[in-house]
């Protein structure tokens, strides 16, 4: 168990909590696209953790694409400014997408993810987040799969950074300093 982050960082959902979600999630995706081409795209950095681990809880031949972007550049405030940082290897033309967060916040960095996957033509685009924090949302998004619902508070752990730290925590923690 790491504790470097004792200071800092309180317990939200712990890692037993996060790994049995991931687990149902992965089981409810695998009856969703038994028979389909699922390409699953981990949205980079955030979702790294969580798209690996779902990855290894779906029973199906599927794909996995990295995509790039930012928006919050280290800090606790969306800039709402989202830029692609690294694009997917392949065309999605005709793929079923299946876009994977950590955390659906403002919800301006999946309208944007949206927007330009939509615009590639695939067979489909549905949305896996870990987390939703609806208290900050500024435009509506529809998750498909979603792991937990979490009040407004700033969190960190399982992929979600502070100043790109704590990524590598096994849980869901909550910054103790904003
Ligand atoms: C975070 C998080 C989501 C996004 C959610 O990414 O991983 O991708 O912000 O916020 P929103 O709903 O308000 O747009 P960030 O931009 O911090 O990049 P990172 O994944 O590399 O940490
Ligand atoms: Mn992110
Ligand atoms: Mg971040």
């Amino acid at each position: 168990m790491t504790t470097f982050h004792e200071k800092d960082v309180g317990v939200l959902i712990s890692e037993e909590a996060v790994q049995a979600r991931v687990k149902e999630l992965g089981a409810q995706i695998t009856r969703d696209y038994e028979g389909k081409e699922l390409t699953l795209i981990c949205v980079l950095k955030g979702s790294a953790f969580f798209a690996i681990d779902l990855a290894r809880a779906i029973d199906l031949p599927l794909t996995l694409e990295f995509l790039g972007v930012s928006s919050y550049h280290g800090g606790t405030e969306s800039t709402g400014e989202v830029r692609i940082t690294t694009d997917v290897s392949k065309p999605m033309a005709g793929k079923h997408l299946l876009v994977i967060e950590d955390i659906i916040d403002t919800g301006l960095t999946m309208s944007f993810l949206l927007e330009n996957l939509r615009a590639r033509h695939p067979a489909s685009v549905k949305i896996c987040s870990l987390l939703e924090k609806p208290a900050r949302a500024k435009t509506k998004v529809e998750i498909d799969y979603k792991g937990f619902v979490i009040e407004d508070k700033f969190v960190v752990g399982y992929g979600l950074d502070y100043g790109e730290k704590y990524r590598n925590l096994p849980f869901i923690g909550i910054w103790k300093h904003v």
